[in-house]
């Protein structure tokens, strides 16, 4: 007898936020490899529309839907045009984010609510869209948030932001305790050093005699390649992580365990 596959996102739907370039953008090309159908949704219409046709070129079902997750019309706006476009939508990778490298003593107010709310009212609006959408519908949706091990380990100048990634985990938990009985699941990833780093903190990543200092610090010896944070997605969206609710795993070659 034929067991039927492990991990199966054949011909389901999701939505990846900031996917025109960096994680999102891989993450989406690993879903749509894994037989989903994706959005490429994210502020730069260019961008979300090359990923998109870099997987319809390789054989994949994606559109691109430009945004701005700050925006909760523009939220419900991508959630309906996703379900229009593919018929369902089962889940979705909360991703996009900003970056700001800068010593608290020299962060302004707006530079520090703009972290909130580029990286965190921005979740908070993105998920609530699909919460009220999958319950009034009665079906159920997988969330994965796009954290940090800067949610709970402090980096040099990264106060901003690391306050902003405490705040996804701490949602996540919150609306997976909230939402499960609807059927919804969220849970959360964390990267740590990864091979490309996102814009606005280049320096604390890329810079050699940076890496000198940073590459003892991690237990793996390296930073993380992008698609090593295609499985964990893949199956935190699938039925086989049916019971799993409010967890974050961190993906950081061991960095935060010493
Ligand atoms: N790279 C790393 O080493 C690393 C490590 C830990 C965690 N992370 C997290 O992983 C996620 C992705 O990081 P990345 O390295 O891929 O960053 P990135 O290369 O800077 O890409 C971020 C993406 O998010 C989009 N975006 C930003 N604000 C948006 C908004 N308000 N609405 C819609 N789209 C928006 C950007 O599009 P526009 O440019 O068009 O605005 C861009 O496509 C972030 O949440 C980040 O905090 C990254």
């Amino acid at each position: 007898m034929a067991a039927a596959p492990l991990f199966d996102l054949k011909d389901r739907a999701y939505i990846v936020t900031g996917a025109g370039r960096g994680i999102g953008a891989e993450l989406a090309a690993g879903l749509a490899e894994a037989g989903a159908c994706v959005a490429i949704a994210g502020r730069t219409a260019a961008d979300c529309e090359k990923v998109a046709s870099s997987i319809a070129a390789k054989g994949g079902r994606a559109i691109a839907v430009p945004f701005d997750a700050r925006d909760e019309a523009q939220c419900a706006a991508l959630i309906a045009e996703a379900e229009r476009a593919f018929g369902r939508l089962d889940g979705a990778v909360v991703n996009h984010g900003i970056g700001l490298h800068r010593d608290a003593l020299d962060t302004t107010r707006d530079e520090f609510a703009n972290m909130l709310d580029g990286n965190l009212t921005s979740y908070f609006l993105m998920c609530r869209e699909l919460g009220r959408r999958w319950v009034a519908e009665g079906r159920p949706g997988s969330i994965v948030l796009m954290s940090s091990n800067a949610s709970f380990l402090a980096y040099d100048e990264l106060a901003a932001y690391g306050v902003s990634k405490a705040g996804v985990d701490q949602l996540c938990r919150q609306l997976a305790a909230e939402w499960a009985r609807h059927g919804i699941r969220v849970n959360a990833i964390g990267p740590g050093y990864m091979t490309a780093s996102m814009k606005g903190i280049e320096s604390i990543y890329d810079a050699p005699e940076v890496k000198a200092k940073i590459l003892p610090k991690i237990p793996a010896g390296r930073y993380g390649a992008l698609r090593e944070l295609l499985g964990a997605t893949v199956y935190l969206l699938s039925d086989e992580a049916g019971y799993t609710t409010g967890q974050y795993l961190a993906i950081d070659g061991g960095y935060s365990l010493i």
